[in-house]
């Protein structure tokens, strides 16, 4: 998993922008497929907010270059972070769970996972990713979708998503 303890930081201190524009959520709306919706709803309005954004990000990019945007792209963005409605954390304990993974930990938490209680959620967000990869299995999701959930923060030379889609979602995701 590649963590970014300064970039969380940085996330850590900025004011939460977790406004929910009805509009934007009736566009992810109609962007996912139906099976996906009930993935992207159970997320944290914080987490929903940063992946719209990041998912507007994406479309802009590739309108930018006159092209399409690819449907998976932008629903790889929308759905990226869906693990952590499995791990539900305020800022302090993500960043405890950040800071524990990138010392190390992450591999020992993730025995946790099933715990209940505090250490289970840490031990889940540290393994947040897979989760998230698992429950877009379940749903049918684009095998491309699937797998950035997984990936994301993995370094790209991992990626069996194609590396410059991966680019331009890792770089919207840093950003959004
Ligand atoms: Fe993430
Ligand atoms: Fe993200």
């Amino acid at each position: 998993m590649r963590l970014q303890p300064l970039h969380r930081a940085a996330r850590y201190l900025r004011p939460a922008d977790d406004d929910l524009d009805e509009r934007d959520l009736m566009w992810a709306a109609s962007v996912l497929e139906p099976a996906e919706r009930p993935l992207f709803s159970a997320l944290a309005d914080a987490d929903r907010a940063h992946s719209v954004r990041v998912a507007r990000l994406v479309e802009a990019r590739v309108v930018g270059t006159g092209d399409e945007p690819d449907p998976w792209m932008v629903r790889a963005a929308l759905l990226h972070d869906v693990g952590k409605a499995q791990a539900p954390l305020g800022r302090t304990g993500r960043a405890v769970a950040t800071v524990a993974a990138w010392l190390g930990g992450g591999r020992l938490l993730r025995r946790f996972r099933d715990h209940p209680g505090t250490v289970g959620r840490v031990a889940r967000y540290c393994g947040y990713p897979d989760l998230g990869a698992e429950l877009l299995r379940g749903a049918g999701s684009d095998p491309r979708v699937v797998a950035w959930a997984a990936e994301h923060h993995r370094s790209e030379s991992t990626w069996s998503v194609p590396v410059d889609d991966g680019r331009v979602l890792a770089a919207c995701d840093d950003a959004g």
